[in-house]
């Protein structure tokens, strides 16, 4: 069991799927007049909220995605950000919704935000479903936040430790013996 390895729930799945239609509302009110909306998924972490918030948003979309690596470790975030997958669509000129899973150091999407803005898009926005703003090192701001969380690692809901619990519906913290 899966389960057993999981000290606690941080976010259930009620409370992720409910904020999940309140940014969908929200972010489909501020794109409202777009010339055309790409929401891009940094994998692997997004993948479960970026599914379940496209269709909250109630607009002709296009999606895209993009795997960079930054973390030397399960624990550690490295200062260098690589791109292993680029994205397929020409954003210039469109808007870009990127989706993260997490916001941690911020080096990560800083990194990101710079690369897409040398590519000359309408806009860039973000949102993260979690944000730990305790381990900020970079100034990055979200423009939408599903929850602000402590700083403990977390998992589940698309995160994983060491690839796996991804497929958990909720946000767990793991337990600490497992680390070892
Ligand atoms: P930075 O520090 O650049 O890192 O904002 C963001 C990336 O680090 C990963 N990350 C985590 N992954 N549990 C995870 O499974 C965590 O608690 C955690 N904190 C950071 C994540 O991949 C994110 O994209
Ligand atoms: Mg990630």
């Amino acid at each position: 069991m899966i389960e057993s390895n999981i000290k606690k729930v941080l976010v259930s799945e009620e409370e992720i799927q409910k904020r999940v239609k309140e940014l969908g509302k929200i972010i489909t009110k501020d794109f409202k007049e777009t010339k055309g909306l790409i929401v891009v998924g940094l994998l692997r972490g997004s993948i479960l909220f970026m599914a379940d918030l496209m269709r909250e948003i109630k607009l002709p979309l296009k999606i895209d995605f993009m795997t960079v690596s930054s973390y030397g470790n399960q624990f550690e975030t490295t200062r260098e950000v690589k791109i292993l997958k680029d994205l397929d669509e020409n954003v210039m000129g469109k808007d870009i919704l990127i989706v993260e899973d997490i916001i941690d150091s911020g080096l990560t999407l800083s990194k990101i935000m710079e690369i897409l803005k040398n590519r000359n898009p309408n806009s860039i926005k973000l949102c993260t479903l979690l944000n730990k703003s305790a381990r900020r090192e970079v100034n990055i701001k979200a423009d939408y936040i599903g929850f602000d969380i402590p700083d403990e690692f977390v998992l589940g809901y698309g995160l994983d430790y060491l690839q796996e619990y991804r497929n958990l519906p909720y946000v767990g913290v793991m337990k600490e013996d497992v680390n070892e």
